[in-house]
């Protein structure tokens, strides 16, 4: 499948078919596609929460600023971002490599300590949001993948962090980005309408 007929194809889904559902499978690619987007450092410095169907997902649905998604789609994906981002962070992917490389962690000390400066060299708001920019890398892969698949989405930031992380019951991670999974519905307006972007001439500058 062409890639760019995927993205014309794709379109921030407003309403979703309720009575349609989102395999198990197709929602592990979901997953997997995340999970291997690039991330600054390969920290990867949040994690994915995912809601299915069911009374967790409705009771979310509440805070979306009354918009329906949440509660139409399939599936929820939650992209959190990790509160403490600091030295921990960076020896969870220190014992990874070591992990899936086999290396010694004395091999991987410079580029512990590289990290780890890099990291404390930016204070608590600068962090979240060097954080939150890896989530937006994620949601990005997502997305094509998903329209590759031919499953629809709407990424949203127009819900409220505080209420999700207290009804999720989340500890040390925050949501930063939310993702309804599904399929549209024939009603829905917006994927119907031609895609507003800017003009080449407006878009890009080439340099010689
Ligand atoms: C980070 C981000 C946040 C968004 N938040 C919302 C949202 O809360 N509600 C919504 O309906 N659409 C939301 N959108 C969808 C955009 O409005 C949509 O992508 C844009 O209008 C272009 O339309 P298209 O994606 O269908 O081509 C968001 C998109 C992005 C990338």
């Amino acid at each position: 499948m062409n890639v760019i007929e995927s993205l014309k194809w794709r379109s921030a889904i407003k309403k979703f078919d309720p009575d349609r559902k989102v395999s198990h499978a197709d929602i592990e690619q979901l997953i997997k596609a995340a999970n291997l987007a690039a991330t600054s450092g390969g920290l990867q410095p949040f994690k994915m929460v995912v809601v299915a169907e069911g009374e967790l997902k409705s009771q979310l649905a509440q805070h979306t600023f009354g918009q329906p998604q949440v509660k139409d789609a399939s599936h929820l994906l939650v992209f959190t971002v990790e509160t403490d981002i600091s030295a921990n962070t960076v020896d969870a992917y220190i014992k990874r490599a070591a992990e899936v490389r086999g290396q010694g962690k004395e091999s991987l000390i410079g580029y512990s300590n590289s990290m780890k400066n890099y990291i404390s060299s930016m204070d608590t708001d600068a962090r979240m949001a060097w954080g939150k920019n890896q989530a937006y890398i994620a949601l990005g892969t997502v997305l094509t993948v998903a329209a590759e698949m031919r499953i629809d989405t709407c990424p949203m930031e127009g819900f409220d962090a505080i209420q999700f992380q207290q009804i999720l019951g989340l500890k040390s991670i925050m949501p930063v980005l939310i993702l309804p999974i599904g399929y549209r519905s024939e009603h829905d307006v917006h994927s119907k309408e031609a895609k507003i972007r800017k003009k080449r001439e407006d878009f890009v500058l080439e340099l010689k």
